[in-house]
């Protein structure tokens, strides 16, 4: 086993909801991995369902640390731990809503805390990042699907704080040519573990819909608000890509493989360099891309399909055997008609492409949901 140990990596927000089944994905690819999370959004036992899914031997290989990045000495204290090889940023808020009333506590927390994680990245010499970014950066796309390169725009302060980080992330990297930054861009991720253990578990009323659906399906609430069946798509419910959450684990996996083996191109190449300037020449011609173009790159990752509100409820009906109730209200305010990810990039550059539909989507949430109606409390929290 200890032959096979990779590099390690230290994942922020690792208890919340894409960070534990990104863990349990690197844990089995044997990574060691050190979690860093202030348990805002999560709680300590959705680490140990982690621990008990990977088994003794590799959870071994797994670190928790209570701490805030906000404050720099709970980051001093891990990085203090372990020599990182790289991190995945996972920590941060990320309710739309909350974060138009509390703009100055999202700023903070997440531009703050994400500052402070390069400063202690730069001191102990840890340069690479996969920082979790989302499709908000896509505003109102005026096309779909939405290609990497179109241009930017956020439309409330949660949208702003992942707009504002990849500039910062950019110049990062423009400043010391030794960072290599993936920035991910998530679309709509939904599912579960397939072993139901663990799950997206959000704290009060979801604002999202699945987790709102799964909510009815379990009797917490009593029907579905479906905003808005106005819109110009095949049923009037808006579109959206959603994306199974071990997909998007996957995706992490993938993007990590590609910041290590650009490395090792990068030094392959100057090695061959340094033995024939012709022989690097015709090298550097055919890696050029790979070489020196992944720097600060951006990836989304969905599943390239649009579904409608209805078809996820369809969706959920079908896997759960329950009727959900639905009522149809106006549409939600800052709402786009149909947003999905063009996949085209990731496929090529990261050799990632998502494998589950809907019909597994909506399986292992309701396996989640069934088996846990109050997620990770035993009853009502
Ligand atoms: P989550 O809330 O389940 O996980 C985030 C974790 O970060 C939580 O465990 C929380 O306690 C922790 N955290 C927050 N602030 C922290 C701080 N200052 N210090 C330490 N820990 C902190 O959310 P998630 O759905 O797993 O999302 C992970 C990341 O992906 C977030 O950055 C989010 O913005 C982004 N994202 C999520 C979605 C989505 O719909 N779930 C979509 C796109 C992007
Ligand atoms: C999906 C569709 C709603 C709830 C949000 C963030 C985005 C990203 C992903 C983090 C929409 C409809 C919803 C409900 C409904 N998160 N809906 N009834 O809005 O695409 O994206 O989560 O980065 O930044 O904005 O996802 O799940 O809220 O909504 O009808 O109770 O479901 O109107 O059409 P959204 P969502």
């Amino acid at each position: 086993m200890a032959s096979q140990k990779k590099q390690c990596i230290l994942v922020t927000g690792g208890a919340g909801f894409i960070g534990t089944h990104t863990v349990l994905q690197l844990l089995r690819e044997y990574y060691r991995v050190y979690i860093i999370d202030n348990l805002h959004n999560s709680v300590p036992e959705a680490v140990e369902r982690v621990k008990v899914l990977a088994g003794p031997a590799l959870s071994a290989n797994l670190h928790f640390h209570v701490g805030d990045l906000r404050n720099k000495d709970d980051l001093e204290k891990v990085f203090t731990q372990a020599r990182f090889d790289a991190v995945i940023h996972f920590a941060g808020l990320k309710a739309v809503g909350e974060s138009v009333e509390k703009p100055f506590f999202y700023y903070d927390n997440n531009i703050v805390g994400t500052l402070n994680l390069f400063e202690l990245m730069t001191k102990y010499d840890c340069k690479k990042m996969v920082f979790s970014s989302s499709a908000t950066v896509y505003g109102q796309p005026k096309k779909i699907p939405c290609v990497e390169d179109f241009q930017l725009q956020a439309m409330n302060p949660y949208g702003r704080t992942k707009l504002f980080l990849e500039e910062i992330a950019r110049d990062i990297q423009k400043g010391d040519p030794k960072w290599r930054i993936v920035l991910l861009r998530y679309f709509n991720p939904v599912g579960a573990h397939e072993s139901g253990q663990i799950g997206e578990d959000p704290k009060g009323i979801p604002n999202n819909l699945m987790p709102y659906i799964q909510q009815v399906a379990v009797g917490r609430l009593p029907e579905l608000n479906v905003f808005g069946n106005d819109y110009p798509t095949k049923d009037g419910t808006a579109i959206r890509d959603y994306i199974h959450v071990m997909d998007l684990a996957d995706g992490h996996v993938a993007a990590l493989q590609k910041l290590f083996n650009t490395e090792n191109i990068g030094l392959s190449l100057s090695l061959s360099l340094s033995l024939s300037i012709f022989e690097a020449i015709k090298c550097s011609s055919k890696l050029t891309k790979p070489v020196f173009g992944l720097c600060c790159i951006a990836y989304n990752l969905g599943t390239g399909h649009g579904a409608s509100v209805l078809d996820m409820v369809a969706g959920f009906e079908k896997a759960s055997g329950k009727k959900i109730p639905i009522k149809f209200c106006p549409r939600r305010q800052g709402d786009a008609t149909a947003v999905y990810a063009s996949t085209e990039k990731a496929q090529k550059e990261l050799g990632w492409k998502a494998r589950y539909g809907i019909d597994e989507m909506c399986r292992d949430q309701w396996n989640w949901a069934s088996k846990n109606p109050w997620g990770y409390h035993s009853q009502h929290p």
